[in-house]
């Protein structure tokens, strides 16, 4: 399959979902259902001509992905946005719609690039559901050169480990967050300064 915008390897983006709410809980023969988007920091998974994705029972990633069949990799580099969507949720103004082929998908507003994709379950485990993907369309927004800032790849890695300390509160993953913390803030700029300090909140 052709990778598009991705490359080989994990690719470790924003995936852009839609979640369905009940306007009126309460009562649910009355609630109108309407779509909300949802936004998580995952991983693409591209490995001899498959892409796929791994996501974990539980997440609305997952749950949104199995019901609707179609998820969105935004590429970006504002590490800000993966700590926030990691611990919790954006605001409807900063995602965007993209209609393709009488479907509606969405995205982040702010992205460099994008790829929408169809998916299908091929393992649903207990604790893992993984997803083949398919892709339909994709754009390059902008085309900024990122030379490689140390800062901004230890914030992403401090942000997963940061995914697990909130599970299992292990002193052992919080010395490596420690560590990843010290780089972000000697190599990076404000903005990894800034994800940092916003991941010391949400792990608290
Ligand atoms: C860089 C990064 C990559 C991640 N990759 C995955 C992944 O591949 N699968 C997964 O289930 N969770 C992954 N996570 C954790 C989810 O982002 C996290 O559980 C999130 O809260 C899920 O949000 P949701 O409930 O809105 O889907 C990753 C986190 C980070 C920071």
């Amino acid at each position: 399959m052709e990778l598009g915008i991705l490359r080989e390897g994990i690719n470790e983006v924003i995936a852009t979902t839609a979640g369905e709410y009940r306007e009126n809980e309460g009562d649910t023969d009355t609630g109108t259902i309407t779509l909300r988007p949802n936004a998580a920091p995952m991983g693409i998974f591209c490995r001899k001509g498959k892409i796929r994705m791994r996501v974990y029972r539980g997440t609305h990633t997952e749950e949104n992905m199995r019901r609707h069949g179609w998820v969105v990799a935004n590429v970006t580099h504002d590490p800000v946005v993966f700590v926030e969507t990691a611990f919790g949720d954006i605001g409807e103004e900063r995602f965007t719609e993209i209609t393709n082929d009488g479907k509606t998908f969405y995205r982040l507003k702010d992205c460099e690039a994008w790829v929408a994709f169809k998916c299908a379950i091929i393992h649903a485990g207990e604790e893992v559901t993984i997803f083949e993907l398919h892709p339909i369309t994709e754009e390059i927004c902008s085309c900024e050169v990122h030379p490689h800032n140390r800062g901004f790849a230890s914030v992403i890695d401090a942000t997963i480990l940061g995914t697990r300390y909130v599970m299992f509160r292990d002193e052992a993953i919080l010395e490596k967050i420690r560590y990843h913390r010290d780089i972000a803030v000697k190599c990076g700029s404000d903005r990894e300064k800034e994800a940092i300090e916003l991941l010391d909140k949400s792990i608290e």
